[in-house]
């Protein structure tokens, strides 16, 4: 089988879905790896890279001649379809409600499209979850971030000079990213607290050596929820949380909020009167930026002031790490189709029992088979 490795297109991609390593993997599958010129400049991979370890590099459209199998990052948009062959699948973070266009388009090509971002939830899958590869670098990332545009340092510092005091970060939202946002803000010194809806992160937050600030008395979601993702709260719920966290928010020099819903908007967690009562100077970073943000005034790619506080409407932290991110996705990737490689057809059969074949299978002989599409 032909795998081809496009150089991506998307506006702000920096990613690449294959690394030498995984070049390396999938040839000793029997595959034989087509990288487009360039793709990995971005991520620190060159050309030469990518033939020592097996691959052949050429123009796109050498790349996809005969290639029954597309690796991509965000997928091509809907003008770049002509040299995919109809059957070929194509495998990335397609964003299918947001590019439904696009989606339509592979379906009418003839492409078999499966989309990663909607991997379940299932122990099996985790090495292929990319939401948790590229949340858990957002996570660190937000946090890093957050300290460059800070005034002040992180950690105690007793000097000569006098003692600096240090920063109090709070962290809402302890999913994926939320917990890595602990552990960096902890590793750089910071006081940190964390808050979620769920009460199976209480334990996650207190082992990471955070201080736990949870709504006491009225239900929230208890255990893990839905495949381990929250769902919305109660309208009581939602006003203990807002009384709570505005007595906390007022002493917090840090605040990075996480907290998605999936297939709703995020919630919003920080009011513009909330933000008014932090210290000026204080920084806050709002990774669900791109789905409605958690912080009232957010600007999603944007950094903006509110009452002399700075909000980082932080988009797509992953890419801002492209060799890290790059190499985590094509694991991921690899671990996807290794599961399912059929050694005598030298391809993978996704049988359309699977639980994951199910969940990340978008179209198929010319139409949209997704049941989230329907
Ligand atoms: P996410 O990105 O959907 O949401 C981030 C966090 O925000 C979640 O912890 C959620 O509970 C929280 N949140 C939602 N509404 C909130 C509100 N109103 N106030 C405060 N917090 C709120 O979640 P993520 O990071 O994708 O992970 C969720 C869970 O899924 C984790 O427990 C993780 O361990 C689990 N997981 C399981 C995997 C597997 O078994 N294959 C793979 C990845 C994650």
């Amino acid at each position: 089988m032909k795998v081809a490795v496009l150089a991506e297109t998307a506006p702000g991609e920096t990613r690449v879905a294959a690394i030498p390593e995984t070049v390396k993997k999938l040839a000793a599958l029997g595959a034989s790896v087509a990288v487009e010129a360039g793709a990995g400049g971005r991520a620190g991979i060159s050309d030469s890279d990518y033939t020592d370890a097996g691959a052949t590099v050429g123009p796109r459209g050498q790349v996809l001649d005969g290639a029954e199998l597309v690796l991509s990052v965000s997928g091509p948009d809907t003008a770049e379809l002509s040299g995919i062959a109809p059957g070929a699948l194509l495998v990335g973070i397609l964003d299918p409600f947001r590019r439904r266009e696009a989606i339509d388009a592979y379906a009418a090509s003839g492409i078999e499209a499966l989309t990663m971002e909607w991997m379940p939830r299932i122990t099996r899958a985790q090495s292929m979850d990319v939401l948790s590869s590229q949340s858990n670098l957002a996570g660190y990332k937000a946090v890093i971030d957050a300290a460059a545009a800070y005034g002040r340092a992180f950690p105690m510092m007793m000097t000569a000079a006098g003692t600096v005091s240090p920063a109090r970060a709070f962290v809402m939202g302890v999913g994926v990213a939320g917990l890595q946002a602990i552990a960096t803000a902890r590793r750089l010194g910071a006081q940190v607290s964390a808050t979620d809806v769920r009460s199976a992160t209480r334990e996650q937050i207190q082992s990471l050596g955070a201080k736990p600030i949870f709504v006491e008395g009225v239900a929230g979601i208890e255990g893990e929820g839905q495949g381990g993702y929250a769902g919305e709260t109660s309208e009581e719920y939602r006003k203990a949380q807002a009384e709570l966290v505005s007595a906390h928010l007022a002493k917090q020099d840090i605040v990075v909020t996480t907290a998605l819903i999936p297939g709703k908007p995020a919630p919003r967690l920080i009011s513009d009167a909330q933000v008014a009562t932090m210290r000026p100077g204080s920084v806050i970073v709002d990774l669900a930026a791109d789905a409605g943000g958690n912080v009232e005034g957010c600007v999603p790619g944007e950094t903006v002031e509110r009452h002399g506080v700075t909000i980082i409407g932080a988009s797509n932290l992953a890419r801002s790490l492209p060799a890290d991110s790059s190499a985590l996705y094509a694991r991921n990737l690899f671990n996807f189709l290794s599961a399912f490689w059929d050694k005598d057809a030298g391809r993978p059969v996704l049988s359309d029992e699977d639980e994951i074949v199910k969940g990340v299978r978008l179209t198929r002989d010319g139409k949209v088979v997704s049941e989230r599409l329907a």
